[in-house]
């Protein structure tokens, strides 16, 4: 009798908990065929390893403490990248003749993040005219002084994080938009000793690079050289010699900070034979700061931006060669865009209260 009245009662109970359930999915429309809505388990890491590549994200350990995004970081993203933690200026702050000249603190703190996340690391960047400490832009150093502040740069911090660093930006932006090379400090003002010889002390860095770190995996990496055009052709023939000569390069970044003018077919064609032809060198090409820049967050604006990120993802996957793309940040919370393009933002995955936006979605449907 007991045991009858129990069972009635656990039969009403489950109709009741039925009927909630069935409530909410017509309340909220979860259920529906919606082409946004992915099953739960699909995260963007999950997702691209399935067509051998890693996604990853610029970071800094400011955000850790933001508890929202330190969940979505470790959840979604199968490894980082210091967004400036790792740049000369950040690591290397004070000159060699003081006791303590480089400060590896801030980046430990994001290599114990990724090992504790089971993230690969990706470094950024060892040679570059911007972010450099006024010690070294402001020393008046001679070309055989340069050169071996650089030597010395690039062996100890390669030696410094040994294989918990899988891949490094050698070189950043060492290339004009018309092909030419980059007046730099370290290319000719005054320049490591190979001013007026081309991409001679890309080779240099990536020689010394190699030495330091032989099982790193070493890029050139640059913005506005996604499509084919005297830029992206400089860099292909710098890449082509290196590759025919045996210098140590394993690949090309392609940075794209990129705008909604992207999405046409023939650029993204452009896209992708640049890719292509990087490809058949033998080289790896990554995606290494990808981020869409947009002037509203409308519902048009969003919806254009999404297509243009699955867009961009299905490039990389179509070919062998592309093996990694990285958001330049995750959050528009945190996005160098608005304080650096006026008028525009609204530019990455999640918006700046942690929602996912239709280009995250756009970007799980295409790695499907
Ligand atoms: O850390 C200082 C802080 O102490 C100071 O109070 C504050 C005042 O302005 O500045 C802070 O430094 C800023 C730094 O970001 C860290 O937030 C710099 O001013 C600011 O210029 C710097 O911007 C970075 C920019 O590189 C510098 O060129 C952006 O965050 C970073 O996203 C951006 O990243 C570059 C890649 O390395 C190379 N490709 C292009 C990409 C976008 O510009």
């Amino acid at each position: 009798m007991i045991g009858s009245i129990i069972f009635r009662r656990a039969i009403n109970l489950s109709l009741l908990i039925s009927l909630v359930l069935c409530l909410t999915v017509v309340l909220t429309g979860q259920g529906r065929s919606d082409p946004n809505v992915l099953p739960h388990t699909e995260v963007l890491r999950s997702s691209a390893a399935k067509h051998g590549v890693r996604i990853i994200t610029a970071t800094d350990p400011a955000y850790f403490k933001d508890s929202r995004y330190a969940a979505i970081l470790g959840a979604e993203f199968s490894g980082l990248e210091p967004e400036n933690a790792m740049k000369f200026g950040p690591v290397h702050p004070r000159p060699n003749t003081d006791p303590h000249p480089y400060d590896f603190s801030v980046c430990d703190q994001l290599i114990s993040f990724a090992q504790q996340h089971n993230m690969g690391v990706r470094g950024h960047t060892l040679v570059w005219h911007n972010q450099n400490p006024d010690w070294l832009t402001h020393g008046d150093f001679t070309p055989k002084q340069l050169r071996a502040i650089l030597r010395d740069h690039i062996t100890t911090v390669l030696k410094h994080f040994g294989t918990n660093i899988y891949a490094y930006d050698v070189v950043n932006e060492a290339f004009d938009d018309d092909g030419k090379m980059h007046s730099t400090l370290w290319y000719d003002k005054p320049g490591i000793g190979l001013a007026r010889q081309g991409t001679k002390y890309i080779e240099q860095a990536l020689r010394w690079a190699h030495a330091a770190s032989p099982s790193a995996k070493l890029f050139y990496n640059d913005y506005n050289n996604e499509t084919i055009g005297p830029k992206s052709d400089a860099i292909y023939a710098m890449a082509r010699d290196f590759k025919q000569r045996g210098v140590p390069l394993s690949g090309v970044g392609l940075q794209m900070h990129v705008a909604l003018d992207l999405d046409d077919p023939a650029k993204l064609n452009s896209l992708s034979a640049d890719i292509k032809r990087v490809g058949d060198l033998g080289l790896e090409v990554d995606i290494t700061e990808l981020d869409i820049r947009v002037k509203s967050n409308d519902t048009a604006s969003l919806v254009a931006q999404a297509k243009l990120y699955g867009e961009i993802v299905s490039v990389c996957i179509q070919q062998p060669s592309c093996k990694l793309i990285q958001t330049w940040g995750l959050t528009d919370k945190y996005s160098w865009v608005p304080g650096f393009f006026s008028g525009y933002g609204w530019a990455l995955l999640w918006d700046d209260k942690y929602q996912k936006k239709p280009s995250y979605y756009a970007m799980l449907k295409a790695l499907q």
